[in-house]
């Protein structure tokens, strides 16, 4: 891209519902918007915030369970000055049957400006943004994408590379990350495929067959059920819970024979090149996917991860409400 066409680069979307529809500058751009807004709750003196939301209300709207995610989008909310609404969905009158469209018109009745949204079906954040006026932001839609997580992490690996490589522009072209366990109920895993893959990164997918779902390749990456040959070469070995509560019926013999074969842990960890980092989205279930030497290790950046949501996050919404397009008046 051109100098002028760089500074032209405006972000136009109301919502961010998956990574599968952005480019790679769209991803780029909330990329680079992070590490301004890092510095601000990394701030030792003075106040951890700042005004580029005053005024605005963010509302959190979870069907699904959530510590990390739901606080994050709380905290980066509340360090961007804007107003944070916390929808109780087992107390709200979705148990009285009101649809998602009727209960988004009366929370919008209120003047919401961001929903934030996690629903146990794909398409319900796309279906809210295609017809209402709020931004939406999709913290999770079923199996189907995980957008903020997947940015995270691309934060997370892209500062890890820069950091290693004394690169202070280094990218993730060419790095290749494995990705490890329940792919085909993990939204966090095809957000990363998508966003990684337009980021220049390679990924493998890796678990027992059962729970790779068919044809994942088309999606752009390798796939293998030997975890040898995933993590042989991995820059990035990122390790996935297994969803017990997505799956119908138990995909794997027994946990003791998946811990064998996929668990992440000092043993299967040789097989990587020693500068290999470790991923988690979160929750961990200790010592099935990962064991607790890798959870408590030193390569593992899972809390680093945690760290950079909230300033992913504030870029996010940062952009939607902000974006030139945009009518403030
Ligand atoms: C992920 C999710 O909810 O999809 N967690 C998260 O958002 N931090 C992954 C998971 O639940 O395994």
């Amino acid at each position: 891209m051109t100098a002028a066409a760089e500074q032209s680069r405006v972000w136009t979307r109301k919502d961010l519902i998956g990574l599968e529809p952005l480019a790679r500058e769209d991803i780029e751009m909330i990329l680079d918007t992070a590490p301004q807004l890092l510095a601000v709750s990394q701030r030792e003196s003075g106040i951890k915030k700042v005004p580029l939301l005053q005024g605005r209300l963010v509302v959190n709207w979870f069907y699904e369970p959530s510590t990390r995610t739901r606080t994050s989008f709380e905290l980066a909310a509340k360090r961007l000055s804007a107003d944070t609404l916390t929808m109780n969905v087992s107390t709200s009158s979705a148990k009285k049957g009101e649809t998602l469209h009727d209960t988004l018109f009366n929370i919008e009745a209120m003047h919401s400006d961001i929903v934030v949204i996690r629903h146990g079906c794909a398409g319900a954040a796309r279906l809210l943004a295609e017809n209402h006026p709020s931004s939406i932001i999709n913290a999770g839609d079923g199996a189907h994408e995980h957008p903020t997580q997947a940015l995270l992490d691309a934060f997370t690996m892209r500062e890890h590379i820069r950091r290693s490589r004394q690169d202070p522009n280094a990218t993730l072209d060419g790095v290749r990350v494995a990705l490890i366990g329940d792919i085909a109920h993990s939204r966090v895993a095809r957000s990363n495929i998508w966003g990684l893959k337009k980021l220049g990164a390679s990924v493998v997918v890796c678990g027992p067959s059962t729970l790779l779902p068919p044809h994942i390749e088309k999606l752009g990456c390798d796939a293998t059920t030997k975890l040898k040959e995933a993590i042989d070469g991995a820059d990035v070995v990122y390790s996935l819970r297994i969803q017990l509560e997505r799956q119908q019926k138990c995909l794997f013999p027994t946990m003791r024979e998946y811990v064998r074969l996929f668990r992440i842990d000092n043993e299967s960890l040789k097989a990587a090149p020693p500068h290999a980092i470790v991923m988690h989205p979160g929750p961990i279930n200790r010592d099935l996917e990962l064991s607790s030497e890798v959870a408590d290790g030193p390569r593992n950046v899972i809390l680093e991860q945690v760290t950079n949501g909230v300033a992913v996050r504030m870029a996010v919404m940062h952009l939607l409400i902000n974006r030139p397009a945009f009518d403030t008046a």
